[in-house]
């Protein structure tokens, strides 16, 4: 089968060498890609946005199946336009994407059917947002722009006057277009962190592997929120009983208030989720693989990962057995100086030939008269499995130092 994987950063390299171990997997080919996909697909060069090019080369070139990695066709309703092409592709369509399309949908969507989450308020008027944070009295508080904003729309205010001005980038100067129209200001949450991936189709959901991100810039949780610096597969906070509590009080009926709302979702139903002193809360739902959670996550799958798309697609997830090797994985984020901020693109990366004892996913790379190039914020992912967690943070770090380009950045306590 010729499979089409959509998207270009470290998720997409990890889904595409993962695919490739699939013995139904006739030819991949990877839009964008980047350099590190190059070498196991054919990159295209249709941006992951442009639904209407997409179609077209599926359809003209047999596509077997079609994976959507990136949140905003899915969001745009790439799904719904394959599908009316009688195409087979793998996420949810436009209706169930809204989950991580809108944030204010999620949370009234949550509080509905009782679904634990923070506290929050909902506003369409700057006015209105001000005056709240005017007689609020206890901060730190949380200011969410309601669309999608690359991963950036969340903005924790330790004050009430950085939370207006907060409130008056988002609402007033635009900072995220149209994501800011409507805002949502929620309580402030504390505890650690983890990130729950299910597979999911119209019946079933099956929980992966457990991961941590480590999402922000600096080390010790400091500075801005990033993509994701780094993440390690199990989370160590992780057992069976917090699998089986968020499955029974968070995923099931989330999934079970789409079907009800006429919004049943299938796909990857991502969920983020704080263990607060009161018990485990949603932070938010992404409708696709985390990044860089899939880099740990997929290294670990022991089934064939075609083999559990199509079932997801055929609605039969119930029949298939997916296992999960039982050793760790670690990956750390080689970043551009400056990210997630301004950096520079274009810069030579070297080393790349001398890692053996870890997988290098690449992310912002592409390659150019042979040579690989920096050309994002996030440029690679180091990543290793070992018996335990620890082993192989060790193997990432020191195959990291392998690797150059100027301004490298990593953040030295990933998996503290
Ligand atoms: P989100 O994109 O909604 O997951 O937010 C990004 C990050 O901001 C999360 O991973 C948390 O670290 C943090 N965050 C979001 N909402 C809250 C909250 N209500 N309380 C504390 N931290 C939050
Ligand atoms: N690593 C966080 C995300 O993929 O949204």
């Amino acid at each position: 089968m010729k499979v089409l994987v959509i998207g270009g950063g470290g998720r997409e390299h990890t889904l595409v060498w993962k695919l490739a171990q699939s013995s139904r997997v006739s030819q991949i080919f990877c839009a964008p890609g980047n350099a590190g996909t190059a070498k196991i697909a054919e990159n295209l060069d249709i941006s992951d946005g442009d639904i209407p090019a997409l179609l077209k080369f599926a359809i003209d070139n047999n596509i077997g199946h079609t994976m959507v990695g990136p949140e905003v066709p899915l969001v745009n309703g790439i799904v719904d336009e394959f599908e009316s092409a009688g195409l087979r592709v793998f996420g949810p369509n436009a209706r169930a994407a809204i989950l991580e399309g809108s944030k204010v949908f999620t949370k009234e969507l949550l509080a509905k059917y009782n679904i634990p989450t923070a506290e929050y308020h909902r506003f369409t008027e700057t006015s209105a947002a001000l005056d709240f944070l005017e007689s609020n009295t206890t901060y730190p508080i949380v200011v969410k722009a309601d669309g999608l904003a690359a991963g950036k729309g969340v903005l924790i205010s330790l004050s009430k006057e950085a939370a207006q001005q907060g409130v008056r980038e988002m609402m007033e100067d635009k900072v995220f277009g149209d994501a800011g129209n409507e805002i949502i200001i929620e309580e402030f949450m504390t505890g650690p962190e983890l990130s729950l991936l299910c597979f999911v189709d119209s019946k079933t959901a099956i929980p992966m592997v457990s991961a941590k991100d480590y999402k922000r810039i600096g080390e010790g949780d400091t500075g801005l929120n990033t993509g994701g610096m780094g993440a390690i597969s199990p989370n160590p906070l992780y057992d069976d009983t917090l699998e089986s509590y968020c499955l029974k009080n968070i995923i099931e009926p989330t999934l079970e208030g789409m079907r009800q709302e006429g919004r049943p979702f299938k796909g990857i139903l991502y969920c983020g989720i704080m263990i607060t002193p009161q018990g485990p809360k949603v932070l938010e739902y992404n409708v696709r693989f985390g990044d860089p959670e899939t880099q740990v996550i997929l290294p670990r799958l022991k089934t064939d990962l075609l083999d559990i798309f199509e079932a997801v697609v055929d609605d039969k997830l119930a029949d298939i057995d997916i296992e999960w090797d039982e050793a760790a994985a670690a990956t750390i984020v080689l970043a551009s100086e400056g990210y997630p901020e301004a950096y520079p693109k274009g810069l030579p990366i070297s080393g790349l030939d001398d890692i053996i004892s870890s997988v290098v996913f690449h992310a912002g790379t592409k390659l150019q008269a042979g040579d690989v190039l920096t050309s994002g914020g996030r440029v690679l992912n180091v990543t290793s499995i070992s018996p335990t967690v620890a082993d192989a943070l060790k193997t990432s770090y020191e195959n990291s130092e392998l690797i150059h380009f100027d301004g490298k950045t990593i953040r030295g306590d990933i998996g503290s």
